[in-house]
């Protein structure tokens, strides 16, 4: 991951932050960007194996199965682990490829869903989710079941934050890849086709925390030309 984030806004505020699907890829690249910026991370995952890898990327361990627990175990869980207040949450879990339309129900929808309601039982009222690019839009079917129920349990997940009182973001990147992080990114609606680097879905979700100008707003991000806290300053408009 680059550093080239550094120089965006506020820094000082210490925040308390949840990332729900730490041990993931865009979690861990979270977790460390937020550590690295002097924020608490509550890294929420699913097995116990997984613990040193969530410590390493530089968060407290939260242990949590989003489909065999329950919202209220789950904002439990947060609290000890917080031992005071909570300021984000952000929700990055996914079934994943090869895993089949039950599992996009209950981890893509339901978990979302499980982490909306432990985000206010908990007190938390910041809410940031990882969605992709289109899911807005119609599911049409397309043949291909599993991506037609994952595309479906996006759209039903973003909808259902979309209609919360929380303060929510919704980032959709598009095609993931696994390249460095450039901090340079394209925000804005419709945006089409094109890949986003999990390091920049970071960069541009730890920003965002930062920037109220992202609250209550969905937004696609592709890699792009223009410095994320500059990007994301620009939706303001
Ligand atoms: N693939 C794409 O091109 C694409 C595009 C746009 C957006 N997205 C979205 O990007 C997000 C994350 O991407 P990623 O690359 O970081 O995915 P990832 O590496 O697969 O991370 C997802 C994490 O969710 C966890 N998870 C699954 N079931 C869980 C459960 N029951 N309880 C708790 N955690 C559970 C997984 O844990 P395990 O490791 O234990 O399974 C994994 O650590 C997802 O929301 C995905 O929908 C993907």
């Amino acid at each position: 991951m680059t550093r080239t984030s550094i120089d965006s806004q506020d820094h000082r505020t210490r925040r308390v932050v949840a990332v729900v699907g730490a041990h993931g890829k865009i979690g861990q690249l979270l977790t460390s960007e937020l550590a690295r910026r002097g924020h608490l991370v509550l890294g929420v995952h699913r097995k116990p194996e997984q613990a040193d890898a969530v410590r390493g990327a530089g968060a407290t361990s939260v242990l949590h199965d989003l489909e065999a627990g329950t919202a209220i175990d789950l904002a439990e869980a947060l609290r000890v682990a917080a031992d005071g207040d909570i300021d984000a949450l952000v929700f990055t879990a996914g079934a994943g490829p090869g895993s089949g339309p039950a599992r996009k129900a209950t981890v893509d929808l339901g978990g979302s869903v499980q982490s909306i309601e432990a985000a206010r039982r908990a007190g938390v009222t910041r809410f940031v989710q990882v969605s992709f690019i289109g899911a807005d839009r119609e599911a049409a079917p397309t043949g291909d079941e599993s991506w037609d129920a994952y595309h479906r349990a996006k759209r039903d997940a973003d909808a259902l934050l979309r209609d919360t009182e929380l303060d929510w973001t919704i980032v959709r990147p598009g095609s993931l890849t696994d390249d460095d992080a450039t901090g340079r990114v394209r925000v804005g609606q419709d945006l089409g086709r094109g890949s986003t680097s999990r390091g920049n879905v970071a960069l541009v979700i730890a920003e965002a925390l930062e920037q109220p100008a992202t609250v209550r707003r969905a937004f696609d991000v592709l890699d792009g030309e223009t410095s994320v806290a500059e990007a994301l300053a620009g939706l303001a408009g």
